[in-house]
């Protein structure tokens, strides 16, 4: 039985004219046109109400979100570096989940003047709370440098998201494949816990 890739692309900032959404929309398409099944969450267009772990879970849009989460191999997530830190939309989104994220491969696009380094280091921090994967690299890139009007302009960024696609999309399947194993399989592995 095969089994499609499915990426939970999620657009981390509010900004009408987003650079990190219009970016994680190339790739996006690219990933699609690859074979892979990509829900796209933009928290601009689908904004998300605090989380509150009083009464978060028990909230109307809670179960469908957790739902998108689960369904899942991949989060490919795009933010713009806000104070060296990723967005607060996007910090809000990742506090609502982290069984859900066990496992699975996070990848980050960061819109950055400055590399967007500590950005990546705190996704990959939040990654390794839930139990999740990161790719052993991240994407930046400078609006207006790389990006205008929504177009990539820049060779080499253009030539970090071709690795990127290509790299979401083979350690993607690969941990994804081995995922499912664990969990139905008996091995004490760190999915152990979350067989049903
Ligand atoms: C509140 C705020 C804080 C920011 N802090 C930084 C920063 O620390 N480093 C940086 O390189 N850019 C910083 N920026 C610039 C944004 O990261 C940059 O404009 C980015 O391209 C915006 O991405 P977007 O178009 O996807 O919203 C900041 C912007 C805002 C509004």
């Amino acid at each position: 039985m095969s089994h499609p890739l499915h990426i939970l692309a999620v657009a981390g900032s509010l900004g009408e004219k987003s650079s990190s959404c219009a970016v994680l929309k190339l790739v996006v398409e690219q990933l699609r046109a690859a074979g892979c099944e990509v829900d796209l969450l933009d928290l601009h267009a689908e904004p998300l109400a605090m989380f509150s772990p009083d009464t978060t879970y028990a909230a109307p849009h809670y179960a469908a979100l957790a739902a998108r989460v689960a369904r899942a191999d991949v989060l490919l997530l795009a933010t713009p570096d806000y104070h060296g830190s990723l967005s607060s939309a996007l910090k809000n989104f990742l506090d609502h989940c982290w069984k859900e994220f066990a496992g699975k491969l996070f990848a980050a696009i960061v819109a950055s003047h400055e590399k967007g380094l500590t950005v990546h280091d705190q996704l990959r921090t939040i990654a390794r709370q839930c139990y999740a994967w990161s790719l052993p690299y991240g994407v930046s890139f400078a609006d207006k440098e790389d990006v205008q009007d929504g177009r990539v302009v820049s060779e080499n960024f253009q030539k970090r998201l071709a690795m990127l696609v290509h790299d979401v999309r083979v350690y993607g399947e690969l941990l994804a494949r081995q995922r499912r194993a664990d969990l139905a399989g008996k091995e004490p592995g760190f999915l152990a816990r979350h067989r049903k």
